[in-house]
């Protein structure tokens, strides 16, 4: 039998333990993977995601005014980029590992990550996610929305509405002191329930001092617990929902959009949440 390791990567050196500490350290005793202590944020901190939260939320909701058919996604990213800049932020995706836009615009079967462009004018029946991340004062924030250009199929329509239930279902599943597994436990159950399948290869994360951290978090059932949830981890819920297959693919000539394997179309919707000791709260509305 193999020792067990039993140093303890949770305690923070030159801080005094908390009763929280306390709680997270026994859960560690139990054998629970507990998050490392740079996850859980202070108040200060919260407020600086929060902020940033905000910026975010008003690029959102200046897209939601502006997109139209006829405009192309470069016309989207522009927006972004200047609204941000305009409110002393900075756009996160922007040369983020070598990203070139200020923010993803993906649509149809585009699952996520797809890249702004003059060429690509968006059209009645076409649904979009705008996916939109800020850098305020060093704070990270995430979240994302579609849209519906005109109107759409009524299958597409229901794809949307149960990719945003999908994120309502995930963030009610959240609870303190619950783990991250039960997250995408729940959103599947749903998606699955409606028809509609959920990507794998990609997940929510862990954000705030840096823009993906800890814990990864899952929209599929892994059946695996995962981490504990403990108040003050911030951290997105951003189920990318399939009308077809669950399998993506990256596109080979710009290494960013992802795409269905069987190009049927795809949606997701995202929020920033802040874990309290009665469940998220939502950082980016
Ligand atoms: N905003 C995406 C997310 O939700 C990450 C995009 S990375 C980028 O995690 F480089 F493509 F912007
Ligand atoms: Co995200």
């Amino acid at each position: 039998m193999a020792k067990k390791n039993k140093k303890n990567w949770y305690i923070p050196v030159g801080q005094s333990i908390t009763e929280l500490d306390k709680k997270v350290l026994a859960f560690q005793d139990c054998g629970v993977l507990v998050p490392p202590r740079t996850l859980i944020k202070t108040p200060e901190q919260i407020e600086g995601i929060r902020r940033s939260g905000v910026v975010n939320t008003g690029v959102l909701d200046l897209v939601a005014s502006e997109i139209r058919a006829g405009m192309s996604t470069a016309e989207i990213d522009r927006l972004v980029y200047e609204y941000t800049m305009d409110h002393g932020a900075i756009p996160a995706p922007l040369n983020y590992e070598g990203f070139p836009k200020s923010v993803c615009t993906s649509v149809n079967e585009v699952v996520c990550h797809g890249i702004p462009s003059e060429d690509e004018i968006l059209e009645e029946g076409d649904i979009i996610n705008v996916d939109v991340s800020t850098i305020l004062d060093g704070y990270y924030s995430d979240a994302s929305r579609m849209f519906v250009i005109g109107e759409t199929t009524p299958e597409k329509q229901r794809l949307v509405d149960v990719a945003r239930e999908c994120l309502e279902i995930g963030m009610k599943a959240a609870q303190p002191w619950g783990f991250v597994g039960d997250i995408g436990k729940a959103i599947a159950k749903h998606a699955h329930k409606n028809g509609f399948s959920v990507v794998r290869d990609m997940c929510g994360h862990g954000v705030g001092l840096e823009f993906h951290e800890e814990p990864e978090v899952d929209h599929y059932d892994t059946r695996r617990r995962g981490m504990l949830l403990v108040p003050g981890m911030t951290f997105t819920i951003e189920p990318m929902i399939n009308m077809g297959t669950w399998e993506v693919f990256v596109d080979e000539e710009d290494d960013w959009t992802v795409v269905t394997e069987d190009e049927l179309p795809s949606a997701q919707w995202e929020h920033t949440f802040v874990m309290t000791e009665h469940g998220l709260e939502i950082l980016t509305h």
